[in-house]
């Protein structure tokens, strides 16, 4: 606040041309929560951080209420608040999404999600997925015995897929012939050959046929986060040699008619939709030869990949996407309905293991703001003192003749000046009073600065 003997950058503002100025459509602008928000998180008109949920009809709930609302329960912050409704949605956009493109495509099968486990293994959102998503035969993918336990204890659909994928020994491969024999079309999916004569010796000793996927290593290299663990460089799946080598394993078992699935994870949180595009088709081209080779099939598992675009950008930057999910699912279906139908080769269940694109928007974590700091312009004087250093006196001729039609001409000379003052200070010819006024000056020349361009 400016006082008679102090020196005021802005005297003709007020806070209520501030408030004028701002509004909470500029701060959701600011912190871009309308784009990575993806529709589950907004400011509302009162500047309140809101999540929204759809269930039938749409319901706004403030971030703060939920707040109060857990503090007078005694729970105190940090916290994990997980929004179930928003699990839910996430299932219901992805399945739906799916339907949409193959109705529209002219798709002759269907799509069955799973949710990896291991993206999150906490137990309430597994109940949640398995509870949720059975109105969509919506499963889960197992990378370990422990998580073929959990799937197992928690689907309670028939038709929900299990996906085994991971080092599986003769305990787990057990297991999982066990839940086949119950009805539960649950999928070894083979990523060495060297699991093949355990599932083989296994499922002849109980005389359960087992339902086999093979996990190929795809050549596409995928942009974002793992690009180079991609393509040539991923060390999950079978070489082509080696799916060879399968096949020729099963043909000599006379259990190639066990061989059911595709598997193909190009990486996770893959920006680029092209990528996802070319992973696709080249996933078909072994799926047909797969075909060729005398193997039924029926099941083409693309892994997951669905990106989040965690900083709304839009792009295929590593931390966003160039696709929406309508997008991704039309790809994937017209990829593999184009590849297959010149060959007639029947379309294929399409099978996504989709993990972080489920669950990222389900969960935030809340804490306490400990402190907040504003930048408080510091009082100037109405005049320097006459033996202040040259350099502040042309810092402070700057402050006093700013003007927007010199805009840019002020802004250099407040930044040089300065400059000039911190080096006279790093050689130690001028002291730390002089280093703090020239400071303070140029935050005042910005601000005014600022002021003007706002009007
Ligand atoms: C085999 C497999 N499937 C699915 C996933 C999940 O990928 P995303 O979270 O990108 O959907 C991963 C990686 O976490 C994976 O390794």
């Amino acid at each position: 606040m400016a006082t008679p003997s102090t020196y005021s950058p802005t005297p003709d503002s007020t806070p209520a041309d501030a408030e004028n100025r701002w509004s909470t459509d500029n701060s959701a602008d600011l912190y871009g929560v309308r784009n990575w928000g993806a529709g589950y998180f907004d400011i509302a008109a009162n500047g309140e951080a809101v999540v929204t949920v759809t269930n039938g009809k749409r319901t706004e709930v403030s971030l703060l209420d939920i707040v109060e609302g857990m503090k007078e329960r005694g729970l105190e912050m940090p916290a994990v608040l997980r929004i179930e409704n928003v699990l839910d949605q996430r299932i219901k956009e992805l399945n739906e999404a799916f339907a949409r493109a193959i109705s529209d495509a002219g798709y002759n099968n269907e799509y069955r999600g799973v949710f990896p486990i291991k993206v999150n293994q906490q137990c309430h959102v597994i109940e949640e997925i398995a509870d949720f998503g059975s109105h969509y035969h919506h499963g889960l993918e197992a990378g370990s015995k422990a998580e073929l336990i959990i799937a197992l204890s928690q689907l309670k659909d028939h038709r929900s897929l299990i996906i085994c994928n991971g080092y599986k020994d003769a305990e787990f491969i057990e297991l999982g012939l066990y839940a086949r024999q119950m009805g539960i079309p649950c999928f070894f999916v083979l990523e060495t050959p060297t699991e093949l004569p355990i599932i083989l010796e296994r499922s002849k000793a109980l005389n359960i046929d087992p339902l086999i996927g093979v996990r190929i290593k795809s050549s596409v290299v995928v942009e974002g986060h793992w690009n180079e663990d991609s393509g040539d460089r991923s060390i999950f799946g079978l070489s082509t040699g080696g799916l060879l080598d399968v096949i020729d394993e099963l043909k000599a078992a006379d259990m190639l008619h066990c061989l059911q699935l595709l598997h193909c994870h190009l990486g996770s949180q893959i920006p680029n939709i092209r990528n996802i595009r070319s992973g696709v088709l080249e996933a078909c081209r072994f799926y047909s030869g797969l075909i060729a080779e005398g193997a039924p099939m029926g099941y083409l598992d693309l892994g997951g990949g669905l990106a989040v675009d965690y900083e709304g950008a839009r792009t295929n930057s590593t931390h966003s996407m160039n696709y929406q999910l309508d997008e991704y699912c039309v790809n994937i279906v017209e990829t593999i309905r184009e590849s297959l139908d010149p060959l007639n080769i029947n379309h294929p269940v399409i099978v996504s293991e989709s993990g972080r694109a489920t669950v990222a928007y389900s969960s935030m974590l809340l804490f306490n703001i400990l402190d907040v700091r504003n930048h408080e312009p510091s009082p100037l004087p109405v005049q320097l003192p006459e033996d202040a250093h040259e350099l502040l006196h042309n810092l402070f001729a700057v402050l006093q003749a700013v003007d927007v039609q010199k805009f840019q001409e002020c802004y250099n000379d407040a930044l040089y000046y300065r400059d000039e003052v911190r080096e006279l200070f790093r050689r130690g010819q001028t002291d730390l009073r002089a280093r703090a006024m020239a400071e303070n000056i140029t935050l005042a020349v910005l601000e005014k600065l600022q002021n003007c361009s706002a009007r």
